[in-house]
């Protein structure tokens, strides 16, 4: 039985495909740009075109079981030949934004979301919240000055720990009582960005300064629409859970472990 893992760059999908290796499982890796990416030994690595219906056949090709990235290009492509392959189950990483389409992240979502469950394919939703990864963004500031630059450092937030989007991720495609659901996910508390980088403080034993930019300042270096999404969200606690145990039925990790689980990316 083969497991293929689309996205194969992504903090998510590579989570994936470490957790399926490590449980001795069959995988094929596929990737946009293959040439960039790195897989573990054992692990087959593929191109994914999905302007490209030969790609995606071949990626495809005698595979059971799909977690697939929610890339708006080509769905209706990858419908076709999922149908063909006769896949066993497909989860698809969505996001919590696509509860409504009433904000552009929801939008593009849905996107991708409603073709595939219109298709009738055996399929799992996962719609995280904010990833806990998000905040790799600011390992080269903590790394070279231990300071990070960014707005709104009270907004509240649930970042939710790749390794438990992944193994629910494969919990869903193990379990044939998935298919079917979506599950919303959030990380198991809510923190601002202050506490985050107060986490990742401690996790390195050393101070780390936030510095605060306006939101002017920030639309330099943030996507502006995200911006506006933050500034409209205030400083309020975020709604928490349900969690990944919903499907994995362990409890989720908080954020000072997924600080400690990066602390070679920043220290
Ligand atoms: N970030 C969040 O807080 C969040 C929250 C909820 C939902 N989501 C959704 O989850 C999905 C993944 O989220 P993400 O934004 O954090 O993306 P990501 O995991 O960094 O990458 C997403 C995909 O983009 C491709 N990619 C293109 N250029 C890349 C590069 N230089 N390095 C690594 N990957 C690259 C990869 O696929 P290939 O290997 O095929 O190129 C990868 O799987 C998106 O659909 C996003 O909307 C994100």
């Amino acid at each position: 039985m083969t497991y293929l893992v689309t996205g194969a760059r992504g903090i998510v999908g590579r989570t994936v495909i470490d957790q399926l290796r490590s449980a001795g499982k069959s995988v094929r890796a596929a990737s946009s740009q293959p040439a960039e990416a790195t897989v573990p030994d054992g692990v087959e690595l593929v191109g994914l075109d999905l302007a490209d219906p030969k790609s995606i056949a071949t990626a495809l090709d005698g595979v059971d079981r799909i977690f697939y990235y929610a890339a708006q290009e080509g769905v209706d492509r990858f419908i076709d030949a999922a149908k063909s392959a006769g896949v066993a189950n497909i989860v698809l990483l969505s996001s919590i934004a696509a509860a409504s389409d009433q904000n552009f992240i929801g939008a593009r979502h849905l996107a991708v979301e409603r073709p595939l469950r219109e298709s009738g394919l055996p399929l799992t939703i996962l719609r995280p919240g904010a990833f806990a990864a998000n905040a790799r963004t600011w390992f080269a500031t903590i790394k070279a000055e231990r300071v990070v630059r960014l707005p709104f450092p009270e907004l509240q937030l649930t970042p939710i720990h790749e390794a438990d989007m992944a193994a629910s991720a494969i919990a869903a495609l193990d379990d044939p009582a998935h298919i079917g659901k979506i599950y919303p996910l959030t990380g198991p508390e809510s923190l601002s960005h202050r506490q985050q980088v107060d986490a990742i403080a401690a996790a390195l034993a050393e101070p780390v300064e936030l510095v605060e930019l306006s939101h002017e300042e920030a639309a330099e270096f943030f996507y502006p629409p995200v911006l506006d999404l933050w500034a409209e969200a205030g400083t309020d606690p975020s709604p928490v859970g349900p969690t990944s145990e919903s499907v994995t039925g362990v409890p989720a990790r908080t954020f000072a472990a997924w600080a400690v689980d990066h602390l070679a990316d920043y220290r």
